[in-house]
């Protein structure tokens, strides 16, 4: 039989997050060249002829050189520049014809722009935060908003752009924080209330998707010097260098809390029109209401042979799906749904 040739299309940062190097920030999504090694040895052991593309500014050229050969791209692509970055590489394959897994161009570039996407769950009632948007750190703060509040760039993932200095309390330090924001990335920052409870990861996959064991970062064991929040220095510092696994998958919650975080997961992922696989960040406040802050589609996929806490692959693992069938779970939903054979 003859093997299914899989494009795969991935990013490699050049410089490793560090929260002291702003540079760093633009590469936060990529992975490094060992992530992308073992995600292709894993195809190829799959049974799968594989084609990586770096996702460059050439990515084009070897897509169309080899589109006749393609039978199915996998996406693992983060963009390069600007706030449609995430849609670039897809927006290629939709152009070409050839069918890839996860969202289409218009999701991705949705999702990777939080404020759009607020619009979005607002109008279908999914709960998310209100929020406020900078272009220019001479911009007042609105009264509907009290402190504290995150800032956030509007466009980015991993969490570029977020240290302890998001959080803050007060105008001067709002004021600094969206400038940092301005100065280090091309579209603007926004600012919405700090919730300091629980955080719920929600990891889907498949079409429809089956929603997998929740993740909760337990922030009581992190070091004082860290805020409760997964900030670029604790996703890719911390949660790497230490041997603490501050993950707790499947997360304790009470039923109905459960039942309500899947019921916004699985509305979220229609209103969005997400594919194959994604994961959502909640937060809850003090009453335990959700909120939507984050969708990630495609989420990080690191192999365990590179790290144990790449969240997506950590919870496919506590529902008993090892990393090869889960790359496989991908593709074969993605194949599907285009009826690829
Ligand atoms: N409104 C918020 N309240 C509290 N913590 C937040 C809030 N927004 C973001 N965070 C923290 O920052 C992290 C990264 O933010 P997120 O919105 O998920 O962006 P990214 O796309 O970078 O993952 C979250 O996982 C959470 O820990
Ligand atoms: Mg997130």
């Amino acid at each position: 039989m003859k093997k299914t040739t899989i494009a795969f299309l991935y990013n490699i940062r050049h410089i490793y997050p560090d929260p002291n190097d702003s540079r760093s920030d633009l590469e936060a999504d990529f992975d490094d060249e060992e992530t992308i090694e073992w995600i292709v040895k894993h195809l190829k052991n799959l049974g799968y002829h594989v084609i990586p593309i770096e996702a460059n500014e050439k990515a084009y050229l070897s897509l169309y050189k080899n589109r006749k050969k393609i039978d199915f791209a996998f996406d693992f692509s983060f963009g390069l520049y600007g706030a449609q970055k995430y849609g670039h590489i897809p927006g290629m394959l939709e152009m070409l014809r050839i069918p890839f897994t996860s969202s289409s161009s218009f999701t991705r570039n949705l999702t990777l722009n939080k404020v759009e996407m607020k619009q979005i769950l607002i109008a279908n009632r999914i709960p998310t935060l209100p929020y406020q948007v900078f272009t220019s750190e001479d911009e007042k703060k609105e009264s509907n908003l009290s402190y504290p509040l995150i800032v956030k760039p509007m466009a980015q993932g991993s969490s570029a752009g977020i240290s302890n200095k998001s959080v803050v309390h007060n105008a001067e330090e709002l004021r600094k924080q969206v400038r940092y924001i301005l100065k280090t990335f091309d579209y603007p920052a926004f600012a919405e209330p700090f919730l300091r409870w629980r955080e719920f990861s929600v990891s889907l996959l498949g079409n429809p998707p089956r929603i997998l064991p929740i993740i909760e970062p337990d922030f009581k064991k992190l070091p004082k010097k860290f805020l409760p929040i997964d900030s670029l220095e604790v996703k890719w510092i911390f949660e790497e260098e230490e041997e603490v696994n501050h993950l707790v998958c499947p997360a304790k919650i009470y039923f109905q809390l459960k039942r309500k975080i899947e019921t916004i997961a699985r509305k979220t992922w229609e209103v969005l029109d997400i594919k194959d696989l994604c994961r959502i960040d909640m937060r809850t406040d003090e009453k335990d209401n959700i909120y939507v802050l984050d969708v990630n589609s495609p989420p990080g996929l690191i192999p365990p042979e590179v790290s144990v806490t790449s969240y997506f692959p950590l919870a496919a693992r506590a529902a008993r799906i090892d990393y090869p069938t889960l790359l496989k779970t991908i593709i074969e939903s993605g194949m599907k749904r285009y009826q690829v054979k």
